[in-house]
């Protein structure tokens, strides 16, 4: 073992250094830093630990991420049992809670902490002399399971408390979750590939925490609120405040991402107000919440109430309504999206789900439907949070009955019954018949009337549905003959409001060029894509010549992007329903292009030696003008340059018609170009 008397203090200096980023970066998040400064220093702390194993701790930034597997969870005993919080669901019911404590405490009104319920799973960590030493489930309340392994992966938890005198034993409590944004991210990669998805961010969290390996845990990216001190040793040369909701800024301090959504405020209605407020805000935050934890907020008067077998008196939770709920699944149908994808929607016995009646629900595609194992007829777990459309998330299998019957795969189109394909790699079905395809039709057009796109507004949904089964409209461009009689004359619309319409379709005619772009619907191309495609090309014609190579020359244009336009452009069609849409007098301001380089798109060989230039300078001068230079000729090489005794490239590029440079020519070719 290396001995260096320098190398501790400097292990310890980094480790505070790492941490202290952590906090800014996790808890702050206002990093101060860059992420290249952190990778450096983290990358010393690592070497130094590898050179001088005796400093290693487990406590080291370092092990979140290198910590090892274990083979099973060893339970762990709560000294003080980890109880649950009795529910209310009405203002009524929470006002009851409030009067039977005021009439404990013969007091005539008190403050509470109103904080947002998390739905995660509780956690408790032990801290000894400032250093996690030990973090638990809470199991049955009185035995949990210990996943310390697993707790040091999580960011936002300090493995160290931020502070020079913590207290020599410390126990907080609080909730492990998952983000909505990171169950999403999980959720859709594992349909990608055909895996199972998880139901909920609740079940992703608790899978991720039983896990036995600590790095799944880490890409899984586990968030932390803490909300009680559980218990803390009275060593601490600390006024401790008797107000929960200030010790939870105190552990702020320590280091833990405190809840900025959390309130104090006086009086019970006070709590009904902010429960209606975060129930407005729910769909708008970053986590799952089933509704609000209203606790007495004097830690003095929590202990003069005391709790119950089950719970404390002092805390209620004040229930959102469920957004998970069972019902019927009657049948299922195939819905044909704009790039001509089948989604099978379910149709359910209407039920009331998160605040509103619900009878259709998506059901992702077939493989889920199969590996779901959900059967029309059978009972379901539907969901509903917020704005997102409900989806279905199992089938309650014990609740089977004979009367159920498994789905099909269709092998028709259900609206234009033409042959559906599946799509070598991807889970989806597709009905190819594109804008012939009446389903394809009304959701190319809907979509190129949208507000990103060419925003005529008033040709609603309906409208269009209706157009487009009467023929009327066959493909965008037909818009544009629209009258005034023809609209007057359809279902629930009047003489005024197809005014409006065709008003709101000349009007439309001036646009800009992304934006067109974003409305031909082409697939993979969203309103970035759209800008960047604008900006680089500058004009239709253009975009019609550009090669596969030449767009995929563009940032953030990868080989599936770019396939997909360069079909879109080459295919006659597309170009005959452009072509009317411009006659129709669409058009949009001369394009700003960003100079592109003179050579970009383009490759070049080099062969022979040259007089005037190395090989290496040659191949400096055209790169710098975007070109790419390639050791090998073939039918896609724009030009050989051909130096003093060339080889076998020069006669490939005569076998092949590659156009072919001489030194000169090359000069010149360089020179007009800068
Ligand atoms: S306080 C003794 N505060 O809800 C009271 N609990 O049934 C301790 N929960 O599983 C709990 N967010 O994990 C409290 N802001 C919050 C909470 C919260 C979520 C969970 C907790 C427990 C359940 C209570």
């Amino acid at each position: 073992m290396k001995q260096n008397s320098d190398a501790l203090p400097k292990i310890e200096a980094l480790r505070r250094q790492l941490e202290e980023y952590n906090y800014q970066y996790y808890v702050l998040d206002a990093p101060t830093v860059p992420d290249s400064v952190y990778d450096t220093l983290f990358l010393q702390l690592q070497q130094l630990e590898q050179a001088y194993p005796q400093y290693l701790s487990a406590n080291s930034p370092t092990q979140r991420v290198g910590g090892k597997a274990i083979k099973s969870f060893d339970s762990i005993q709560h000294r003080i049992p980890m109880l649950s919080i009795d529910n209310v669901f009405d203002a009524e019911l929470l006002q009851g809670f409030a009067r039977r404590i005021l009439e404990r405490l013969q007091l005539s009104d008190i403050s509470y902490s109103c904080e947002p319920k998390l739905d995660g799973l509780a956690v408790s960590l032990h801290y000894e002399a400032g250093q996690l030493v030990r973090a638990g489930t809470r199991g049955d309340g009185i035995t949990g399971e210990d996943i310390t392994h697993n707790v040091r992966a999580i960011s936002e938890i300090p493995l160290v408390l931020r502070t020079t005198k913590p207290p020599q034993s410390l126990e907080i409590r609080g909730e492990a979750y998952m983000s909505k944004a990171v169950f999403n991210q999980l959720n859709e990669s594992a349909r990608q590939k055909g895996q199972k998805a998880f139901a909920n961010a609740r079940n992703a969290a608790a899978g991720s925490l039983r896990q036995l390996d600590p790095r799944i845990m880490k890409e899984r990216q586990l968030n932390f609120f803490p909300y009680a001190i559980a218990f803390i040793s009275d060593d601490v040369a600390l006024a401790l405040s008797n107000s929960h909701y200030e010790r939870l800024r105190l552990l702020k301090q320590w280091g833990f991402k405190v809840n900025s959504d959390s309130e104090q405020v006086m009086g019970i209605q006070a709590c009904v107000q902010y429960y209606e407020h975060l129930l407005a805000r729910r769909t708008a935050l970053p986590y799952d919440s089933d509704g609000v934890v209203i606790k007495v907020d004097d830690i003095v008067l929590q202990t003069q109430l005391g709790m119950t077998a089950r719970a404390p008196r002092w805390a209620v939770a004040y229930k959102f309504p469920a957004e998970e709920v069972t019902t019927q699944l009657l049948d299922i149908e195939w819905q044909v999206g704009r790039t001509g994808t089948l989604t099978p929607v379910a149709r359910l016995e209407p039920v009331f789900v998160g605040g509103a009646t619900v009878s259709n629900a998506t059901l992702h595609n077939f493989d889920e439907i199969a590996r779901k194992d959900i059967r029309i007829g059978g009972t379901v777990i539907v969901r509903r949070a917020g704005d997102v459309i409900p989806e279905i998330v199992a089938a309650v299998l014990p609740q089977r009955t004979q009367n159920t019957r498994v789905a099909s795969l269709p092998t028709h189109c259900p609206v234009c019954h033409s042959l559906v394909y599946k799509v070598a790699g991807e889970v989806a079905i597709r009905c190819m018949a594109g804008l012939h395809c009446p389903a394809q039709r009304k959701e190319a057009i809907v979509h190129y009337v949208s507000r990103k796109a060419m925003d005529i507004e008033g040709l609603g949904d309906k409208l269009i549905t209706q157009l487009v089964m009467q023929n009327i409209l066959q493909s965008p461009a037909d818009i544009y003959h629209l009258d005034l009689n023809t609209l007057a004359n359809l279902d629930r619309m009047g003489v005024k409001s197809a005014e409006n319409i065709v008003q709101a379709i000349n009007a439309s005619k001036k646009t800009t060029f992304d934006k067109f772009l974003y409305a031909l619907g082409i697939r993979e191309v969203g309103e970035t894509t759209a800008k960047t495609l604008a900006q680089q090309f500058g004009s239709l014609d253009a975009l019609y010549g550009a090669s596969i190579e030449a767009l995929m020359d563009l940032n953030d244009i990868g080989p599936v992007v770019a396939a997909q336009v360069h079909v879109f452009f080459s295919q006659e069609h597309n170009k005959e329903i452009i072509q009317a849409i411009l006659a129709a007098g669409v058009h949009w301001p001369s394009v700003q292009q960003k100079t592109l380089q003179p050579l970009q798109g383009q490759t070049f060989v080099l062969t022979g030696t040259l007089e005037t230039l190395s090989r290496e300078e040659a191949k400096a001068r055209l790169e710098a003008l975007g070109a790419k230079v390639s050791s090998s000729v073939s039918k896609k090489t724009h030009g050989v340059i051909v130096g003093e005794a060339p080889g076998s490239k020069l006669d490939k590029a005569q076998e092949l018609g590659v156009p072919i440079l001489d030194e000169k020519e090359f000069l010149v070719l360089l020179n007009t170009k800068t």
